[in-house]
C-alpha cells in the first residue's frame, strides 16, 4: 500500500521563508496546501495559497466539508490563533464528520509568556482553543515548554525560539510520529479572569473522557528543577517548635493532630477550628476528642463557618465531596461530624479563633510559633486582613493545600484551597515563610495495607484509632479516586506534622509565586507563576516527599503513645 501524501494548512500570524526551504521542498513528502492568517497577519507564504480572515474560514469549511481521501491526510497546524478554525468548526456545529488532524502549537504546562499562567497564542483567543479541545478532533498540543531545558524555572534550549514549535509539529507529520510521544489527557483553557488563557489538565484521580494528546517528549517540561533550599530555614532543630494546628478535623487532620501531639518535636499551644469537613463547632469537639484520647487538654478555639467571601451569596457550603458511600453493605465517610472515639473530657475555649489569632501574633514573644493549617485558610485569613501586621510574627505557616498535577475537588482544584480561594491567598502574601504541601506529594506518600496493619499492631488507642481512619479511606480511595498503590490511603494533613518535625520529608522544594484562583471556572485552582522572569517568590511548594519516611514518622509519632507518663498500650 503506497503511503498517503500528507498535505499541511498552516494557520499563523507570521512565518518565516526559511520553513518553506526545511519542509516544502520538492523532495519532501509534505504538500503545502494554504496558509491561513488573521485579516492583519503577514505569515509568509512559499508558494502555498493565502486565505485571509473570513475567507480562511470559507476553506476550512470547504475543507471539512470535503470528502475523505484514500490518497492524502490532511493535516492543520495551528501556531497562532487558532480562531478561524474555530469559526468554521462553530458554523459546523462544533462537531466536523471529516477527520481531520490538528496539531496545536502553543499552551504552556510550566512556562509561559504572555502572562504568569497563560502562553500567547492560547490567551489571545482561549475560546476558539476550547472549541478545537472540544471538537473530537483530538488535537495533538505541542506547548511551549518544548523549548526549554526542563521543567520550571528553566532556561530556554540553546539556539531556540518559538518557531521551533511549528518544526517540530511539521517534523512530526513528516516522520509520522504525530501519535506517538504524546499522552492523552483532557484538557481544557481558562477563558476569563486573571488565569484567562490558562493550559488545564483534568488532574483528578478520575477525570473525565480525554479530549486531546498532548506532547510529553521524554516528560522533562512536566518536571520541575528542584531547587536547594536555604540550610536550616524553618527547622525546629534545638527543642520542640511551638505550633498552632488550624485544622477541620476530619480523619486525616486527626491523625495530623495525633502525629504532632505525640512527637516530642512539637509543643502544641492551641488548636483553631474551621469549617470544612465538618462545621467549625464539630471540628472544634473532634479536635478536643483527639487531645482527650492521649489525656492532652490543649486549649482549642472555635473557627469561621465559612469562606471569607465565595459562599455569602450561595449561603451554603457545598459539601458534596462528603457524601457517604455503601461499599459492601458498610456505609463509610471520608470525615464524620463526630470522630467515633470518646467524648472530649474538656470544651472548647469562649474566644473566637481569629481573636485567639490577633491576639497572640500581636505579641512578638510569639515570633517562635509556627503555625500547621489543614483546613479551608479562612481564620488565619480574617485575621490578617484585619491585622496585617501579625503576619511578620508568624515564624511559619505549613499548609496542606492546592494541588498542580492532581485535583480533587474540581478538575483544577484541590478541596483545602478551593473552599475559601480569597483567604488563601492573604496567607500566601502575608510576609510569613510560607511552605505549601499540595496533592502532587499527597498523592505520592500514600500509607499501603501493610504498612496499615503495622500501624494497628502498635496496638494502642491512638494507633488503633488512626489504622481505622486509614482503613476507611483506603476503602473510599478505592472506590472513588483509585491511587496508584490499590488499598493505600493518603494521609493529606499529617505531611504538615511530617515535614514540621524533618526538612527532609519533602524532596523537592521550589520557591514560586502562587495565586489561587479567585472564582470562575477555575476556582480554587493553584496558578503558578511560570513565566522566565517570574514575580518575588511567595511561598515554596513541594513537588515530592519521601514516602517512607512519612510512614515512619507516623508510626514513631504513634508509638510514642507508649511513652506518655500516665497511659498504659492497651
Ligand atoms: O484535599 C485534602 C484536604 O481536604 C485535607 O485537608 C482533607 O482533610 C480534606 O478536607
Ligand atoms: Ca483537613
Amino acid at each position: 500500500m503506497t503511503a498517503k501524501m500528507k498535505e499541511i494548512i498552516i494557520d499563523a500570524e507570521s512565518m518565516s521563508e526559511d520553513i518553506f526551504e526545511e519542509f516544502f521542498s520538492e523532495s519532501s513528502d509534505l504538500t503545502l496546501r494554504a496558509v491561513c492568517t488573521s485579516e492583519k497577519g503577514k505569515p509568509a507564504t512559499g508558494n502555498g495559497k493565502v486565505f485571509r480572515g473570513a475567507s480562511a474560514v470559507s476553506f476550512y469549511l470547504e475543507l471539512m466539508e470535503e470528502p475523505e481521501s484514500e490518497e492524502k491526510e490532511s493535516f492543520i497546524v495551528v501556531a497562532g490563533r487558532a480562531t478561524r478554525l474555530a469559526e468554521a468548526l462553530m458554523i459546523l456545529g462544533r462537531k466536523p464528520k471529516r477527520k481531520l488532524r490538528i496539531l496545536i502549537c502553543g499552551g504552556g504546562i510550566m512556562h509561559t509568556d504572555a502572562t504568569a499562567s497563560a502562553e500567547e497564542n492560547f490567551y489571545e483567543d482561549p475560546h476558539a482553543v476550547k472549541t478545537v479541545l472540544d471538537s473530537g478532533l483530538w488535537p495533538l498540543i505541542i506547548p511551549l515548554d518544548l523549548i526549554y531545558e526542563g521543567g520550571f524555572g528553566s532556561g530556554r534550549k540553546p539556539g531556540l525560539d518559538k518557531s521551533e514549535l511549528l518544526r517540530h509539529a511539521l517534523r512530526l507529520i513528516a516522520e509520522g510520529r504525530t501519535e506517538e510521544s504524546s499522552r492523552k489527557c483532557r484538557c481544557s483553557i481558562a477563558l476569563r479572569g486573571e488565569n484567562r488563557g490558562e493550559l488545564l489538565m483534568d488532574s483528578r484521580e478520575r477525570a473525565e473522557e480525554p479530549n486531546c494528546r498532548l506532547l510529553n517528549q521524554d516528560g522533562s517540561h512536566m518536571r520541575y528543577c528542584s531547587v536547594r533550599r536555604e540550610k536550616g530555614c524553618g527547622s525546629c532543630d534545638g527543642g520542640p517548635m511551638k505550633v498552632i494546628m488550624d485544622a477541620d478535623t476530619g480523619s486525616d487532620d486527626a491523625i495530623s493532630l495525633m502525629c504532632a501531639a505525640l512527637c516530642r518535636k512539637f509543643d502544641i499551644r492551641a488548636i483553631c477550628s474551621v469549617w470544612g469537613n465538618s462545621d467549625p463547632e464539630h471540628t472544634a469537639d473532634n479536635g478536643a476528642r483527639v487531645m482527650s484520647l492521649m489525656g492532652k487538654k490543649v486549649p482549642i478555639y472555635k473557627g469561621l463557618d465559612t469562606a471569607l467571601f465565595k459562599y455569602q451569596e450561595l449561603c451554603r457550603r457545598d459539601r458534596g465531596n462528603l457524601k457517604p458511600i455503601e461499599i459492601n453493605g458498610e456505609v463509610l465517610h471520608m470525615h464524620v461530624d463526630e470522630l467515633p472515639i470518646p467524648e472530649a473530657t474538656y470544651r472548647r475555649e469562649e474566644e473566637s479563633a481569629v481573636s485567639f489569632y490577633l491576639d497572640y501574633f500581636s505579641d512578638p514573644k510569639n515570633r517562635d510559633t509556627a503555625i500547621l493549617a489543614t483546613g479551608p485558610l479562612s481564620n488565619l485569613g480574617l485575621a490578617l486582613s484585619i491585622k496585617p501586621e501579625i503576619g511578620k510574627n508568624i515564624r511559619e505557616i505549613i499548609i496542606m493545600g492546592g494541588g498542580l498535577f492532581k485535583a480533587n475537588i474540581t478538575p483544577c482544584s484541590e478541596a483545602n484551597f478551593n473552599h475559601d480561594p480569597e483567604a488563601a491567598n492573604i496567607v500566601l502574601n502575608c510576609g510569613a515563610k510560607v511552605t505549601v504541601i499540595p496533592l502532587d506529594v499527597t498523592h505520592k506518600t500514600v500509607i499501603t495495607e501493610e504498612e496499615r496493619e503495622e500501624i494497628r499492631k502498635l496496638n494502642n488507642p491512638c494507633a488503633l484509632f488512626a489504622a481505622k481512619l486509614l482503613r476507611d479511606r483506603s476503602l473510599i480511595h478505592d472506590a472513588t479516586q483509585p491511587l496508584y498503590i490499590p488499598h493505600a490511603a493518603t494521609a493529606h494533613d499529617a505531611m504538615t506534622a511530617a515535614f514540621g518535625a524533618d526538612r527532609t520529608l519533602l524532596t523537592e522544594l521550589i520557591p514560586v509565586y502562587l495565586r489561587v484562583v479567585e472564582g470562575g471556572d477555575c476556582d480554587g485552582h493553584c496558578s503558578l507563576d511560570r513565566r522566565d522572569e517570574s514575580r518575588e517568590p511567595n511561598c515554596e511548594i513541594a513537588l515530592s516527599g519521601d514516602r517512607e519516611g512519612f510512614v515512619r514518622f507516623i508510626k514513631e509519632s504513634l508509638a510514642a503513645y507508649g511513652d506518655l507518663p500516665h497511659m498504659a498500650r492497651t
